[in-house]
């Protein structure tokens, strides 16, 4: 047990899941129930529910569901132990001492001091003699000392054991140094470095932890960058660049550019709220960070084909997080480090004055959508009006929609209000297919179909909705718990899964415990838990009455004389079977 059941009581008691979870989504009143987006996938219409009364959450898109426990472990990329001394940190409750050792939260924490040793170490190497080539690369590429200081930036240098080496002496093991990834294993078995003649970007958190690193080679090598992989202190879809100082620089705004250089030249440049993604495309997660530190993102990816692409993907994800988006097109191709550097001195004045005279997401997609259909011809200016209420029917507010149609009737002497009809009739046509998709969705999962975690399911439908039924029961309204406790015994249950859930409900109850989705939270996976909290949800707006309570049991019963007066007969067809054959035989004969 790796918890007393008292303080895991305790420890839902002081974390409301209302409150724990507000912090990180928008959540509104719905009657007993709160209601947001999912955090865990992207959707545009809420169809994430919190249940206070029950301490539970389940989204009905991507059912994710849990306890206050489960949805910090999944938010915050945590495991059990340290999203329960995450949640008691946030009460101020004092962990229990406990046998059981936690492993992942010690790895991870040698990790991070791993990753601080190597950025101290490629940081001093930087500045001495043996540095001069990754000094050399970086002046040449007008970053000041105070820039490089301020980054941390460092050098990995040539000798492919360096590292691995310095490291060693300061007691870490070849096996640590593989699994924080600054090393890789060798032909022999042996750790080698991972990063050698490179300048080193280091990544840092918002705890200030180094995480990983990005290491660039000085010429024209390939390849260009080289970053560390996921380890379980990193997990590149969540985090961001220089948001450690970007957060911190004051006003609402970010700046989203592409790469480690744009950053530090922005920053350099008088930006320090410029960050980026760490060389992949940008994800909901990343784009909800930044709702947590700002109102409004400027995009500013490069000119290219790729970057004006990861723009179009972007602006969507930023929209869902609730942010404001602008689109910032640097001139000439460039990019914005070189386009800063094109004017020394002058770079902040010139980067500021298109900071200033940016335009948003909609104004843009509606300038890309001009520029490629020559509205001079009737046809060209049909599909780019046909294109334009497409891109006004994926806006949430009528207000912007309204301001839009207006602009573009002026624009192309059409009538407004056509305009906003042909808005409407699209944006019914996808809440339409939405419903539909939901709606398959929905008949998959209650026809069991999907159910991974308790694959008897779609072979006992019956049974597992009683089962369900009574579980979500006995969660929700503990007073019942005792009097089907009584009554069952768990080999009654019917499906495997259920049976479990059961049981671990019973040894609660034996155990003189409160029951709860916390309480037993420990000792099932992610998904599992996500499959209790959905029974939870699904039966939640049914009150449940001892009537009820005794018909489920029935059911149960009866499902059971069933499926072994089932089992029964099976078991004698193979003898029924070769007496058949054995007719067959003799009639030939
Ligand atoms: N990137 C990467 N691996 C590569 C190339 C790029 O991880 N092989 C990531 C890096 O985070 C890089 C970003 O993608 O910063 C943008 O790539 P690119 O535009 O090619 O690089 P720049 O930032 O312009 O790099 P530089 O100015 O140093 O050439
Ligand atoms: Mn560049």
């Amino acid at each position: 047990m790796p918890f007393p059941d008292s303080f895991i009581q305790e420890l839902k008691f002081r974390n409301n899941i209302g409150d724990v979870v507000s912090s990180y989504v928008n959540l509104r009143r719905s009657g007993r129930n709160m209601v947001g987006l999912c955090p865990f996938h992207g959707e545009k219409t809420p169809s994430f529910h919190v249940y206070p009364d029950n301490g539970s959450f389940y989204c009905f898109g991507c059912h994710a569901g849990g306890d206050v426990i489960t949805f910090v472990r999944k938010i915050e990329h945590l495991d059990y132990v340290e999203a329960v001394r995450f949640l008691a940190d946030r009460a101020g409750m004092q962990v229990p001492e406990r046998q059981v050792d936690d492993g992942m939260a010690r790895l991870r924490m040698r990790i991070l001091e791993i990753n601080r040793e190597a950025a101290r170490f490629f940081y001093s190497v930087l500045n001495s003699q043996e540095g001069q080539p990754g000094m050399d690369y970086l002046r040449g590429r007008a970053l000041t000392q105070r820039t490089i200081r301020h980054f941390g930036l460092g050098y990995a240098p040539p000798d492919r054991f360096a590292l691995v080496n310095h490291l060693r002496r300061k007691g870490f093991s070849g096996e640590e140094v593989i699994q924080a990834n600054v090393a890789f294993r060798g032909r022999n078995g042996g750790a080698v470095d991972r990063f050698s003649n490179r300048v080193m970007f280091p990544i840092i958190d918002l705890r200030g932890n180094v995480i990983a690193f990005g290491g660039r080679v000085l010429g024209d090598a390939k390849p260009k960058y080289l970053n560390t992989s996921d380890t379980p202190a990193f997990h590149k879809s969540s985090a961001l660049f220089a948001l450690n100082f970007a957060k911190d620089a004051g006003g609402d705004q970010l700046i989203l550019a592409e790469g480690y250089m744009d950053v530090i030249s922005l920053h350099q440049a008088g930006f320090p709220t410029a960050v980026a993604t760490l060389g992949t495309a940008l994800t909901a997660e990343q784009a909800r960070l930044m709702a947590r530190y700002a109102k409004e993102i400027v995009l500013c990816y490069d000119a290219d084909t790729a970057g004006q692409n990861a723009t179009a993907r972007a602006i969507p994800m930023l929209r869902e997080a609730g942010l404001l988006v602008k689109v910032l097109t640097v001139p000439n191709g460039k990019d914005p480090d070189e386009y800063i550097r094109s004017y020394g001195d002058q770079g902040y004045a010139r980067f500021k004055n298109l900071l200033d005279t940016t335009g948003n997401d909609v104004e843009y997609r509606l300038q890309k959508l001009q520029q490629a259909n020559p509205i001079e011809e009737p046809a060209g200016r049909v599909a780019y009006l046909t294109g334009a209420a497409e891109i006004l029917a994926g806006l949430t507010n009528r207000i912007e929609q309204e301001v839009y149609a207006g602009r573009l009737a002026e624009e192309m002497s059409v009538d407004r209000s056509a305009i906003l009809r042909q808005v409407d009739s699209l944006m019914k046509k996808r809440r339409r297919e939405e419903k539909k998709k939901e709606f398959r969705e929905y008949q998959q999962e209650t026809a069991g179909l999907r159910d991974r975690v308790n694959p008897d399911k779609a072979s006992n439908l019956r049974a597992a909705a009683a089962e369900e039924a009574l579980l979500s029961a006995m969660l929700r309204y503990p007073e019942t718990a005792e009097g089907i406790a009584g009554a069952l015994s768990a080999d009654i249950f019917i499906t495997a899964f259920n049976r479990r859930v059961y049981a671990a409900l019973k040894a609660k109850l034996d155990a003189g415990t409160e029951l709860s989705l916390s309480a037993i939270s420990g000792e099932f996976s992610e998904e599992e838990i996500s499959s209790i909290a959905r029974m939870m949800a699904r039966y939640h707006d049914v009150p449940v009455s001892e009537r009820g309570v005794q018909e489920y049991i029935q059911v149960l019963k009866t499902e059971k004389a069933a499926l072994r007066a089932r089992q029964a007969a099976e078991a004698e067809q193979p003898q029924e079977l070769l007496g058949y054959l054995e007719a067959l035989r003799k009639q030939k004969k």
